[in-house]
């Protein structure tokens, strides 16, 4: 019998991370026996999964910081500790969400469709025209890491940040913003935040970012509010149903879409990995909680 912690892994991993896995743990094909769990945030992690791990599970890490895909509460009753992979992502996440604001607001992606098609076109001075950052109020839901990060870049390029947190009145916070940027975590109290109330309280001229997750919008409202123009556009990088994404979103113009990359460099992933895999050493080899517990 092997003297190594036992892992599975529940899908691939950059090579440096599944290095330093091979390195200090036995690698199990399904999570029946393990100790611990590397899970994917594909992976719903819920009381059948927990069940067929079975009684040897101590960890759960999420290759991930968000951790909706987890139940916590059947992890909790099993005693089975959760960690996740908070600041590494930090940067990389309100990254895109700047790239995606300046995407859509300068209709880059619209632009490169154009040049694409080959329809004929020359330097006009009414032609293709966007709006910048500059002046405008960026409103960020969730004033947390991500979202702090966020404000920071937006601010750069000369907006005014406003912040809505959790005791906040959201929707007067809408009525004044002419960019709303989604960072709050998934949960039963943030699906559906942004319904069509939401929507209807917000500017004609004002867009949507959404690189948190899908479920926080109600996308069907969503669509509804951009086929009427109800708001100027919207820049998602995840998505209610993911990987499915609503046909009426493909066909508007006043939206960029991205598949879920807001972590998706390779050092912001490799450090993703390598935080995880730390979490998984230090409860099965060291017997200490790490750091990135999720209360
Ligand atoms: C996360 O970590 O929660 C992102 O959505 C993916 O990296």
């Amino acid at each position: 019998m092997s003297a190594r912690p036992r892992v599975h892994v529940t899908g691939a991993v950059p090579a440096e991370v599944q290095r330093s896995l091979d390195e200090s743990f036995e690698l199990l094909p399904a999570p029946a026996g393990a100790d611990g769990i590397l899970a994917l945030l594909t992976t719903p992690v819920d009381d059948a999964f927990l069940d067929a791990a079975g009684d040897r599970l101590k960890i759960v890490a999420n290759y991930a910081v968000g951790v909706d895909n987890i139940d916590l509460v059947a992890a909790r009753r099993r005693g089975v500790v959760v960690a996740n992979t908070p600041d590494v992502l930090t940067d990389a996440t309100a990254e895109l969400a700047l790239a995606l604001t300046l995407a859509l607001l300068r209709r880059v992606v619209e632009g490169d469709r154009f040049v694409r098609s080959r329809a004929p076109w020359s330097f006009s001075l009414e032609f293709m025209l966007g709006s910048g950052l500059a002046g405008k109020r960026f409103l960020v839901v969730g004033p947390g890491r991500i979202g702090r990060a966020t404000a920071k870049l937006a601010e750069a390029f000369g907006a005014e940040v406003d912040f809505a947190g959790r005791d906040d009145d959201l929707r007067t916070a809408l009525a004044a913003a002419d960019v709303v940027s989604l960072h709050v975590p998934l949960s039963a109290a943030t699906r559906h935040l942004i319904d069509a109330q939401s929507l209807a309280a917000m500017k004609t001229t004002a867009v949507l970012v959404n690189t948190a997750r899908g479920a926080i919008v109600d996308e069907s409202a969503l669509v509804d509010a951009l086929q009427r123009r109800a708001i100027a556009g919207a820049a998602l990088d995840v998505y209610e149903r993911e990987p499915e994404v609503s046909e009426g979103l493909l066909a508007l113009d006043n939206v960029v879409l991205t598949p879920h990359l807001g972590s998706a460099t390779r050092d912001t992933r490799t450090a993703m990995g390598q935080l995880a895999v730390a979490a998984l050493r230090s409860v099965l080899h060291d017997g200490r909680l790490p750091p990135n517990v999720v209360a």
